[in-house]
C-alpha cells in the first residue's frame, strides 16, 4: 500500500499565471557560506526554562497549592517574562515553569457515552468515528455557552463549546495495520473511517473555576461530529447554479461534507468558520476525462490543480459499498460519465474549497457554504475589528505556493444586536458584499482588487477565462485574481486582526520558488540556502497592513513585514528582526490575536526541525511603519517592523516528535489556552514502528502517535502571561 500520510511538501503549486511583481530581478546565486555568517553570540543568553525539569509536562497533576493573584484578566501586558521555552527535541509538550499542560481530546477519544474508551490495539469500526474525535486536529475556537438558555455567552468561561478542524488524516494509526487496498481497492470500512475521521468536532467543556481543570462533558447534547458525508446548504451568489450542479443535488443548492479544514474563524454573532483547504486531492480524474471537457472547464481544473490522470490522495472513490451507498463512494471520482452535470459527479470539486459556516449551537439546521467569500485553498477566515460605524470584513489566505491574500467586505455594517442571530446573521453579512484580492507595491502600499463580474474585465471577453456571471467569479476566484494582477504571495495561512487598531497580520509561511519561479518582491524579498539544504523563503515571515482610513471598504492600504522567520545563527540581512535563542523560528503558520492584544504565533517547519520540534511563541507587535528600510540577502529592499526583542516575542511552548502546532483559542477568563499538537510521528515508518509515542508516553512508552488538543493553564490559576499585570495576592 502506497497510501502515505499527507504532508505539506505535496501541496499544489498550480499559479501559472504571468502576474508578476513590480519589477524583475535576477535570481542572485549565493553560496550558503557568504549567507550564513555565524555569531559570536549564539549563546543562549537568557535563563532556561524548565523543560527538562520534568515538573511541567503534559499529563501533569492538578495540584494547585498558591492562590491565584489578582490581576485585571483584560489588561495586556506590557512585556513578558515568563521563562521562555528552549528550543528542543523532546517527545512532550514542554510549557513555562510554573504552567501544565494536559491533553484534552485525542484521535479516537469517545464524545458519547455510549462509546468506549481508545484503545491503540483494538481501534473500532469506521462508522464509530461519527462520535469519536476526528485527526489531525487543526484550527480551533472555544464559545462561551450559557446553560440556562443553551445559546451562546461571550462571557462564560466554565462552561463552553470547543469547536475545531480535523484537518486530515495519518492513515497509519487510524487501521489497525495502517491503511490497506487489497485488490487495489480500499476496503468500505477503512473509507468509511477515513471520512468520518476529517471534518469538524463540536465538543463541550468545563472548566473548574479554582483549579482550572478542563475536562469534556462526554454526555453533552452539543458534542457532535461534522464529517466529510455531512449534508451542507450552499448560500450566497454560487448557490443553485449550473457550477455545482450534480447527481446528488441537481440543483446545486446541497452538498456532502467538508475536508481539509485547516484554519479556522468566528464570527461576531457567535459561529464557527471553518476552511476547506487542500480539498482538490481528494478527487479523481481519468486521463480520458478532458475529450468530455469545455475548454474553459479544462481551464479551471488545471488552475485548481486537478488535471486529467489525477490520482486521489486517499483511493476513497475505489471502495466498494456493502453497508453505504455506492454513490458515497463514486462521488470521488470527477468526471464527465453522464450527458449532463445533474447526472454525474463532474462538479464536485465546485463543491469543496469554500468557507463553511456552523452554529455549533444549532444542531437542527445544516452548515452552510458561504460561497460569496469565493473558491480557493482556503487557510483561515478572519472577521475584522468590530465597529458599528465600519462594515464587516472577513480577511483570508489562499495556502499554496505564489497564491493570493483576499478580503470579503460585507453590504451591511456591524450591528451588536446580532450576536447570537446564527445562520441568520450569517445570511445578512456573508451572501452579499464584495470580495477583493490584494495587489502589493514595492513602496510599502497596496491596493485591493474588486473581483465582481463585469468589474475590472472579468467579463467573457477575459484573456485568462471567459466570466459569464458572479457565479463564475467566485467558483474561479483564483483566475479572476491572475485577470486582475494580484500579488503572488508566499504561501498565505492564517491571519490575524489586531484588536487595538485594526491592522491585519498574515503569515506566509514559506515558499521554495520564491527567487526562481516567483520573482522577489519588497513584500516576498528573500531568497537564501537554509544550512539543511532549503531554498527560497525558508523560515517564511508574517507581513502586515492597514487600511488606510482605518475602514474595511478602504481600496488601499499601508503595509510592512513585522516578523521575518530566522535561525538566530543566521546573517543580519536573513534574521532581519533579530532574533535570538530565545525566540527563533521557523515557518510560522497559525496565528491569532486574542482580545487582550497578544499575538500567538505557532510553526509548521521542516526547515528548522534538526535543532527543535515545532513550537508557539508569544508576541506583543508594534504598528506597521514603526520600523525601517532595509536590504535582504538577495538586494531585494523592503519595510521591516521594528526589532524584535525576547521581551516582546519569546517562545511559550514546543511540541513532540515531527509534530505541527496549530489552532489555538482561550477562555474568556485568559485563564486557559487551548493548542493542538497535529501528525506527531507523521514519519513513522509503520504501524508498528511509531516514531512518537505522545501523547500517551508517559504511561505507555509503547503508545501510538496521536494527533490531540492540549490545554495549558497556569499552576497557580493565574492569567495567560499575565505575570507582568499581577498587582497583589489575593488574600486567602
Ligand atoms: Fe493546512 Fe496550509 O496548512
Ligand atoms: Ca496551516
Ligand atoms: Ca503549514
Ligand atoms: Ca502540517
Amino acid at each position: 500500500m502506497t497510501n502515505m500520510p499527507y504532508n505539506e511538501d505535496q501541496e499544489l503549486d498550480n499559479n501559472t499565471s504571468n502576474n508578476i511583481h513590480f519589477r524583475d530581478i535576477l535570481e542572485q546565486r549565493i553560496s550558503r557560506r557568504s549567507l550564513i555568517a555565524k555569531t559570536a553570540s549564539g549563546a543562549v543568553a537568557l535563563a532556561l526554562a524548565s523543560s527538562l525539569s520534568g515538573c511541567n509536562d503534559d499529563n501533569d497533576s492538578n495540584n494547585n497549592n498558591t492562590t491565584p493573584p489578582t490581576v485585571d484578566p483584560n489588561q495586556k501586558p506590557s512585556t513578558f517574562n515568563f521563562k521562555p521555552v528552549n528550543k528542543n527535541l523532546d517527545d512532550i509538550v514542554t510549557v513555562p515553569e510554573g504552567y501544565q499542560a494536559n491533553v484534552l481530546y485525542a484521535l479516537g477519544d469517545s464524545i458519547n457515552p455510549a462509546y468506549p474508551a481508545w484503545d491503540d490495539n483494538n481501534i473500532p469500526s469506521g462508522p464509530s468515528f461519527q462520535f469519536r474525535s476526528g485527526d489531525c486536529h487543526d484550527g480551533m475556537s472555544f464559545f462561551g455557552l450559557n446553560t440556562s438558555s443553551g445559546r451562546y455567552d461571550p462571557k462564560q468561561s466554565e462552561n463552553g463549546l470547543l469547536v475545531m478542524n480535523h484537518e486530515y488524516i495519518n492513515p497509519t494509526f487510524l487501521h489497525p495495520q495502517g491503511p490497506t487496498k487489497p485488490d487495489g481497492r480500499r476496503p468500505e470500512d477503512e473509507v468509511i473511517r477515513e471520512m468520518n475521521a476529517h471534518g469538524v468536532s463540536i465538543i463541550q467543556l468545563k472548566k473548574d473555576k479554582t483549579s482550572q481543570a478542563v475536562a469534556l462533558v462526554q454526555n453533552s447534547v452539543f458534542n457532535r461530529r461534522i464529517t466529510a458525508s455531512t449534508l451542507m446548504d450552499f448560500k450566497g451568489p454560487v448557490a443553485g447554479s449550473t457550477l455545482v450542479s450534480t447527481k446528488f443535488s441537481s440543483n446545486g443548492l446541497q452538498t456532502r461534507g467538508t475536508h481539509n479544514n485547516c484554519g479556522n474563524g468566528y464570527t461576531p454573532w457567535g459561529t464557527y468558520l471553518t476552511t476547506e483547504e487542500n480539498f482538490i486531492g481528494y478527487f479523481a480524474r481519468s486521463k480520458e476525462d478532458d475529450a468530455k471537457r469545455k475548454p474553459e472547464e479544462i481551464i479551471a481544473l488545471n488552475r485548481y490543480g486537478l488535471k486529467a490522470g489525477s490520482n486521489s490522495r486517499y483511493g476513497w472513490e475505489t471502495a466498494i459499498a456493502n453497508t453505504e451507498s455506492q454513490d458515497l463512494f463514486d462521488r470521488w471520482s470527477a468526471n464527465a460519465l453522464a450527458t449532463q452535470s445533474s447526472e454525474d459527479y463532474r462538479n464536485g470539486p465546485n463543491t469543496f474549497g469554500w468557507i463553511v459556516e456552523i452554529d455549533p449551537f444549532d444542531r437542527r439546521e445544516n452548515p452552510v457554504k458561504r460561497t460569496a467569500l469565493g473558491r480557493f485553498a482556503h487557510e483561515d477566515c478572519r472577521a475584522s475589528r468590530l465597529r458599528e460605524d465600519d462594515n464587516l470584513a472577513f480577511y483570508m489566505g489562499d495556502d499554496s505556493r505564489g497564491e493570493y491574500i483576499y478580503k470579503f467586505v460585507s453590504d451591511q455594517k456591524w450591528s451588536n444586536k446580532d450576536i447570537n442571530g446564527g445562520y441568520t446573521a450569517g445570511d445578512k453579512y456573508m451572501n452579499n458584499g464584495k470580495l477583493y484580492v490584494a495587489k502589493f507595491s514595492n513602496d510599502g502600499k497596496g491596493q485591493w482588487i474588486e473581483l465582481s463580474y463585469n468589474v475590472n474585465g472579468l467579463n467573457q471577453s477575459n484573456s485568462v477565462y471567459p466570466f459569464s456571471s458572479q457565479a463564475d467569479v467566485l467558483t474561479f476566484a483564483r483566475l479572476a485574481a491572475d485577470a486582475v494582477g494580484a500579488t503572488k504571495m508566499d504561501r498565505p495561512e492564517w491571519v490575524a486582526v489586531n484588536p487595538e487598531n485594526g491592522e491585519v497580520y498574515v503569515t506566509l509561511t514559506n515558499n521554495s520558488n520564491r527567487g526562481t519561479a516567483h520573482a522577489l518582491d519588497a513584500a516576498n524579498p528573500r531568497n537564501y540556502t537554509d544550512p539543511e539544504g532549503g531554498k527560497g523563503n525558508v523560515n517564511g515571515h508574517i507581513i502586515r497592513f492597514r487600511e488606510d482610513g482605518d475602514t474595511t471598504t478602504a481600496s488601499t492600504f499601508t503595509w510592512d513585514i513585522y516578523l521575518f522567520g530566522a535561525e538566530a545563527k543566521m546573517a543580519s540581512n536573513i534574521n532581519l528582526s533579530g532574533l535570538n535563542d530565545n525566540n527563533d523560528l521557523s515557518s510560522p503558520d497559525g496565528m491569532w490575536f486574542d482580545p487582550r492584544g497578544v499575538l500567538w504565533i505557532q510553526t509548521d517547519d521542516g526547515a528548522y526541525t534538526d535543532t527543535t520540534n515545532c513550537m508557539m511563541l508569544a508576541a506583543l507587535p508594534g504598528q506597521v511603519g514603526d520600523g525601517a528600510k532595509a536590504t535582504t540577502s538577495s538586494g531585494q529592499e523592503t519595510i521591516v517592523g521594528a526589532q524584535i526583542n525576547d521581551e516582546k516575542l519569546r517562545r511559550f511552548l514546543t511540541g513532540p516528535k515531527e509534530c505541527e502546532i496549530t489552532g489555538v483559542t482561550m477562555t474568556p477568563d485568559y485563564k486557559a489556552i487551548f493548542i493542538n499538537v497535529q501528525h506527531p510521528g507523521e514519519d513513522s515508518a509503520s504501524y508498528a514502528e511509531p516514531s512518537s509515542h505522545w501523547p500517551a508516553s508517559q504511561t505507555n512508552p509503547a503508545a501510538k502517535s496521536r494527533s490531540a488538543t492540549v490545554v495549558i493553564t497556569r499552576k497557580d490559576g493565574g492569567v495567560i502571561v499575565g505575570e507582568t499585570v499581577q498587582e497583589k495576592p489575593k488574600a486567602s
